[in-house]
């Protein structure tokens, strides 16, 4: 069997091909675009395809040639507040990408299994009497970013009723840990401590928004529920990805500062604010635990450590 992994030198995409060499029996393949930095000790193991995935020709091309079993389509525009900056860049990028695969898996007569990546934000605005979300909750989204997710999710929903893809689709809720890039709320943290800790910075950090609730899980054991969906998801089936544990971003910050071998003060920085941003949002993963068993196993202390490890260590070589 093999596994497609497009973005697999991403944040997700280095943790799900570490995660599917260690414990499957599976050639794992990905594509590349950017920095390779994040699977430079796995390059050895892996087929490695650069490759711009907004070219249907191309995207085709690859799949006639690898013939994966599995593709996992975590290649994406992330970033939330991005979004807002530039819309269309995140629209075109996110719909165009997931659009090819679809249309590549169809065009290249493979039988492979599609793993499309969601987003919790595609839930957005939650009513406080609507958590923990479930699947079946109304999409209100709140960002460019989550009109992307809905129509990527959508996208792999019609493939499969219309073409009979193989789909199977899924809505992580916040995911943390390390190789995660700047932009998100724990590196953006963790990157001021570990710069205050060396002394290339004041002892303030700069927060936005310390009262928003999240759902935090560990970038591993995401990977670890996607492997799992892959092979026991029902075809077609959405299921949201999350601890089910709703916390506050004041939290996270409290977790790093009391990791911090300096003391630090905290700043309100108003540029970190954002003009909407979700109150509060938890997973309710009754359908994921039913069909796979999975439950998060790393605490959030210990993925927090870790972040701030990897911007220790960042840091230091820079
Ligand atoms: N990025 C960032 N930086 N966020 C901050 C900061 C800061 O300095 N200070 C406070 N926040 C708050 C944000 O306002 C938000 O309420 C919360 O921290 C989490 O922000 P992010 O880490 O940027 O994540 P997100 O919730 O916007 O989106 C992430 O999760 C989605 C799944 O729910 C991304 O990973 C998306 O790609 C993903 O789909």
């Amino acid at each position: 069997m093999k596994a497609l992994i497009t973005g697999i030198s991403g944040f997700v995409g280095s943790h799900l091909a570490e995660h599917l060499l260690q414990t499957r029996p599976w050639k794992v393949a990905g594509t590349v675009y950017g920095p390779t930095d994040n699977i430079a000790h796995i390059q050895g193991q892996l087929e490695l395809h650069p490759l711009e995935l907004s070219d249907l020709d191309a995207v085709v091309r690859l799949l006639e040639q690898s013939r994966p079993d599995y593709i996992f389509h975590l290649a994406a525009q992330p970033v939330v507040h991005l979004s807002r900056k530039d819309p269309w860049f995140t629209l075109a990028n996110n719909i165009r990408a997931q659009l090819n695969i679809l249309e590549a898996v169809l065009r290249a007569k493979v039988k492979a299994r599609v793993l499309v990546i969601g987003s919790s934000e595609e839930y957005g605005l939650v009513y406080p009497d609507e958590v923990p979300v479930r699947e079946t909750n109304p999409f209100r989204p709140m960002s460019p970013y989550a009109v992307s997710k809905i129509a990527q999710d959508m996208l792999g929903f019609q493939y499969f009723l219309s073409e009979g893809v193989d789909v199977v689709r899924v809505r992580p809720f916040n995911h943390i840990g390390p190789r995660q890039g700047l932009g998100f709320v724990a590196p953006d943290f963790a990157k001021q401590v570990a710069e205050a800790e060396a002394g290339l910075r004041a002892p303030v950090i700069k927060v936005g928004n310390l009262r928003a609730k999240r759902d935090f899980s560990d970038v591993r054991d995401v990977v670890r529920a996607y492997a799992l969906l892959m092979e026991k998801g029902e075809s077609g089936e959405v299921y949201n990805v999350g601890s089910g544990q709703a916390r506050e971003v004041q939290e996270l910050l409290d977790v790093l500062l009391s990791l911090a071998r300096v003391r630090i003060r905290v700043e309100q920085d108003p540029e970190r604010m954002r003009p909407s941003d979700i109150p509060a949002v938890v997973a309710d993963c009754t359908r994921l635990r039913e069909c796979t068993g999975w439950a998060p196993e790393i605490p959030f202390e210990q993925s927090l450590l870790d972040v701030l490890e990897y911007w220790r260590q960042k840091v230091a070589s820079l």
